[in-house]
């Protein structure tokens, strides 16, 4: 039985926590929330209502003085900055680490001397962490990266990822300006409230260093609004026409003057086709499409739970996606 710590019980935790217990061969022991409301609770409140006997604590360290675990199910934020202590108490307690933690996908790329460092640490303690998801994590660069597994020659990549933020939670419309002014959008860009999409870089970076290709450059294009052609109303929210209905990021890695790797992110509510498409310039030339697209919360807790098995087995050490065997089902 593998013994699991859920570190961080808001959305995407929970929903972790939902799908392990569908799992016979993966148990949860514990888990981590700053949450006041949250701590000393039982996890399995928050998911059907009844215990499941994992009790909510205030720190790792706390949740480890109860009990013992292998691997840690990390989703409290999208930077290093604010995860790295998290990240480094758990290796030196010596349990592997999944994680959504965006920047975590390609921690080389922001931060090399503290993932160097990270990895230097995750050896001496016999670990692994890995920073994965839907997005970072599969859709834009672990996909496209296995696609070229059949080209005998590539030239260029373009991702391109459209999604009707209508199907998507109430705090991912927030988080992509839906509904608001244009003006209000913009004052919330200039204070950050709204960032755009974290790890389109990562992703970059993560193909790049998979197909050992030397960029000479990382375009990260300005987040810009996208504005509502029609009234859009739902039970979560309306949008008049001329608001903001969601936003597009996108992204380029460049080498020797050409953009050999475009990543276009794309989620507004109203999208009339939503799709994830990966177009690879090469011989043969690829065009793959997923329609609709995947749903982010869905895949991205399916990456988490199926990667436990292929952690657990991996070397030591700071991995990313392309380290790992091929994602797949574990059962
Ligand atoms: N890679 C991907 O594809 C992917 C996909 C989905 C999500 N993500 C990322 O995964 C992260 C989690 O997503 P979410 O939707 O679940 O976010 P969320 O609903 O905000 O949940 C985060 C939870 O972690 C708690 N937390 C924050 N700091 C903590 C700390 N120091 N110790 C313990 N708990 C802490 C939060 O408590 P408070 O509410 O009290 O702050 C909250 O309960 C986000 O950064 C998100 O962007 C990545």
């Amino acid at each position: 039985m593998i013994k699991t710590i859920i570190y961080g019980c808001g959305e995407i935790g929970v929903r972790i926590a939902k799908l392990i217990l569908k799992k016979r061969n993966i148990k949860i022991v514990g888990s981590v929330d700053i949450d006041k409301e949250k701590i000393g609770r039982d996890l399995g409140e928050l998911i059907k209502g009844e215990k499941i006997g994992a009790e909510i604590f205030s720190t790792l360290s706390n949740a480890l003085a109860e009990t013992d675990a292998q691997v840690v199910l990390h989703a409290t934020s999208s930077y290093l900055k604010d995860t790295y202590s998290q990240l480094k108490e758990a290796v030196e307690a010596e349990l592997n680490i999944i994680s959504t933690c965006e920047e975590l996908s390609y921690p080389y790329l922001k931060l090399p001397e503290i993932a160097l460092d990270s990895d230097q640490r995750c050896k001496q303690h016999g670990v692994t962490v890995l920073g994965t998801g839907i997005n970072p994590g599969f859709l834009m660069d672990t996909l496209p990266i296995a696609l070229t597994g059949i080209c005998q020659d590539v030239k260029k990549i373009k991702v391109k990822r459209i999604m009707n933020a209508a199907t998507r939670r109430l705090p991912f419309q927030k988080k992509i300006g839906a509904g608001l002014s244009l003006a209000d959008f913009k004052k919330k860009l200039a204070g950050k409230q709204i960032t755009g999409h974290v790890g389109l870089s990562e992703s970059i970076s993560l193909i790049a260093d998979a197909l050992g290709w030397k960029l000479d450059g990382l375009e990260l294009g300005e987040v810009e609004p996208i504005l509502a052609k029609e009234v859009y109303e739902s039970d979560l929210i309306r949008i008049k026409p001329g608001s903001v209905a969601g936003l597009r990021q996108v992204a380029c890695g460049v080498k020797k003057d050409e953009r050999v790797i475009t990543l276009d992110f794309q989620a507004f509510i109203g999208a009339k086709k939503e799709y994830d498409s990966i177009y690879i310039e090469g011989n043969p030339t690829i065009n793959e499409k997923i329609s609709p697209c995947v749903h982010g919360d869905i895949g991205t807790v399916a990456m988490v739970v199926n990667s436990i098995p292929l952690v657990i087995n991996a070397q030591p050490g700071l991995i990313t996606m392309k380290d790992l065997p091929i994602p797949r089902i574990y059962e």
